[in-house]
C-alpha cells in the first residue's frame, strides 16, 4: 500500500523514539490488521474536523468555552445504549449548567468513540506473587488478571474500529436525533441528579430556559440550533499502528486526517518533540491537544506546538495543563506566561483529573472532588491575573452512580469507594459530581468573561 502521509509510513514511524506500544507476537498479524483498518471507511470526516478546529479557534480568542469530558478508558463491554446516554446526558447538562452561567457558547467533545488505550507508568502489575503484562486499555489486552487476557493482542484493534463506530453512530443519532433538543431538558434529568443538592439547582436552570425558550417559540423564533447538537468525538492517539491505519487523505483538500476521531491528544508521556507519536500528528490536520503537567515549562510547551503547529494555524492546539492542586499555582502561570508572550494562541484547558491521584487507605485509586476543585481555581486565577482566557475543562466521567472519587454532594467517603468502584482505569466523577462541578466551573467562567468584557452575541465559527 502507498504511504498514506507522504514520505512518512508506519515502518518509519516505528523506528523514531517510542514509548508505550504493544508488542505483538506476530508482526505479520499486526500487519494484516493494518491493511485490513486501511481499506476501512473513516470514521470521522475531515470537514467536521476542521469544523471543531474553528470552534476551538474561538475559544482560543476567548469568545467560547471546551468542554471535554468521559471515561479515563472505554470498554468494549461499555459500548451499550443505557451507558452511552447517561454519559451524553451529563455532558450535555454540564454543557447546559455552562451556558446559562456563562452566556458564551459550549463547545462539546467527547472522551468517547476511541479512548481504548492507556498509558501506564509500569510495564507490569503483580498481585499475590503473580507478575502479568499491565492492562494497556481493551485495544491492547483485557482487564482480566490472567496471561492469556494481558497477552497483547493486534486483532482488538479491528474491535476498536468497531466499537467506535457504533458508539459514533449513536452519538450522531442522539445529538440530532431529537434527544439533545433544549425543550428535552427536563427529561435529561428523569431518574437523574435526583435527591442530591445539585438536583434543586438544575431544576431552576432548566425552568428558567423552558420559560425562555417559551418566549422565543411564541416570538416566532425556531431554529435548528434548538433541536441538534454539534458533538465532536476525542480520544489519546496512543498507538501508532491504529492512527497510523486510520489516517486518510481528505479528498477536497489532499490533506491527511486522522480519521479516528475528530480531535485527538497526545498524553503527558508520549509527548516527546521528537518521537513518534509528534511526528505522526504534526502531519494530520485535525485538532489536537497536549497534555502538560507539572514539570513542564513554557520552553516545552512551546517547542512541542512549533513542532506541531509551525504554521500557527488558528485552532490546532490545545494545552490541556494537568497540574495537580498542590502544584497549579506554582507551576501554571510561568507557563502561561511564556507561551502568551511567544504571540502564539493556543486553547488552554484544564484536566483537573490526572495530577490528583492517589490510592486510598483501603486500596482504591481514588480522586477527591475539592482537590479537583481546587486545581480548577487555581487554573482560574492564574489566567484571571494573566489576563489570558481560562478555556475549558477536561474531566473524566461518567453518567452512572458510581462511587470512585471521594467529596461532592453526597460527600463519599473512602469506606464508600468499594460500594460501586467500576472504573477501568482512573477514578471518575459520577452524575451528581459531575453536575455538581458544572455549577462551580460555570460561575468562574461568567466571573473570566465578565472580567475580560467578553460580549453576548450570536457565535459565527466561521468567520
Ligand atoms: C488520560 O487522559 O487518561 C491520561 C493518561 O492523561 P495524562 O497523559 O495527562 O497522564
Ligand atoms: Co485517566
Amino acid at each position: 500500500m502507498p504511504d498514506v502521509i507522504p514520505g512518512l509510513d508506519l515502518d518509519d514511524l516505528h523506528r523514531l523514539p517510542k514509548v508505550q506500544q504493544p508488542t505483538y507476537d506476530d508482526p505479520a498479524e499486526a500487519a494484516e490488521v493494518v491493511a485490513q483498518l486501511r481499506a476501512l471507511p473513516p470514521l470521522v470526516f475531515a470537514g467536521e474536523c476542521d469544523d471543531l478546529r474553528a470552534k476551538i479557534a474561538k475559544v482560543a480568542e476567548g469568545q467560547a468555552f471546551m468542554l471535554q469530558g468521559g471515561d479515563c478508558a472505554e470498554t468494549f463491554d461499555g459500548v451499550r445504549a443505557d451507558n452511552i446516554r447517561s454519559k451524553l446526558r451529563v455532558l450535555l447538562s454540564m454543557s447546559v449548567v455552562l451556558t446559562h452561567a456563562s452566556q458564551l457558547p459550549v463547545v462539546k467533545v467527547g472522551r468517547i468513540a476511541g479512548q481504548y488505550a492507556k498509558p501506564r507508568s509500569k510495564d507490569t502489575e503483580t498481585r499475590d506473587g503473580v507478575t502479568l503484562p499491565a492492562y494497556r486499555g481493551d485495544a491492547v489486552n483485557g482487564f482480566d488478571f490472567t496471561p492469556q487476557a494481558r497477552c497483547h493482542d493486534p486483532k482488538r484493534l479491528l474491535q476498536v474500529y468497531n466499537a467506535s463506530a457504533a458508539t459514533l453512530n449513536l452519538v450522531r443519532a442522539f445529538m440530532t436525533g431529537g434527544f439533545a433538543d433544549l425543550r428535552q431538558l427536563h427529561a435529561w434529568n428523569a431518574s437523574f441528579v435526583r435527591d442530591s443538592r445539585v438536583e434543586k439547582r438544575y431544576e431552576q436552570v432548566a425552568d428558567e430556559i423552558q420559560r425562555a425558550l417559551g418566549f422565543m417559540l411564541a416570538c416566532g423564533v425556531q431554529d435548528d440550533t434548538l433541536s441538534t447538537v454539534d458533538f465532536y468525538a476525542s480520544h489519546e492517539a496512543l498507538l501508532l499502528d491504529y492512527e497510523y491505519a486510520m489516517t486518510r487523505i481528505d479528498s477536497r483538500s489532499q490533506m491527511p486526517y486522522d480519521t479516528s476521531g475528530h480531535m485527538v491528544w497526545i498524553g503527558e508521556r508520549t509527548r516527546q518533540p521528537y518521537g513518534a507519536q509528534v511526528e505522526l500528528l504534526r502531519r494530520v490536520h485535525n485538532p489536537l491537544g497536549v497534555k502538560l503537567g507539572p514539570d513542564s515549562t513554557g520552553t516545552e510547551a512551546l517547542e512541542i506546538a512549533d513542532r506541531l503547529d509551525p504554521e500557527r494555524i488558528p485552532g490546532r492546539i490545545t494545552f490541556i495543563t494537568r497540574m495537580g492542586s498542590d502544584k497549579v499555582r506554582d507551576r501554571l502561570p510561568r507557563i502561561i506566561e511564556e507561551v502568551e508572550a511567544s504571540g502564539r494562541k493556543v486553547a488552554w484547558v484544564c484536566d483537573p483529573m490526572h495530577g490528583n491521584t492517589f490510592e486510598s487507605a483501603n486500596g482504591f485509586k481514588t480522586r477527591s472532588y475539592d482537590a479537583v476543585v481546587n486545581e480548577l481555581h487555581g487554573f482560574f486565577d492564574a489566567h484571571d491575573e494573566l489576563g489570558s482566557w481560562p478555556g475549558g475543562v477536561h474531566i473524566e466521567l461518567t453518567g452512572d452512580d458510581v462511587t470512585e472519587c471521594i467529596g461532592g454532594a453526597f460527600q463519599l467517603s473512602e469506606t464508600d469507594l468499594e460500594s460501586r468502584y467500576e472504573t477501568a482505569c482512573d477514578p471518575r466523577l459520577n452524575r451528581n459530581q459531575s453536575l455538581e462541578l458544572a455549577f462551580m466551573v460555570a460561575e468562574r467562567v461568567n466571573k473570566s468573561r465578565l472580567l475580560r468584557h467578553v460580549p453576548v452575541e450570536v457565535p459565527d465559527w466561521n468567520d
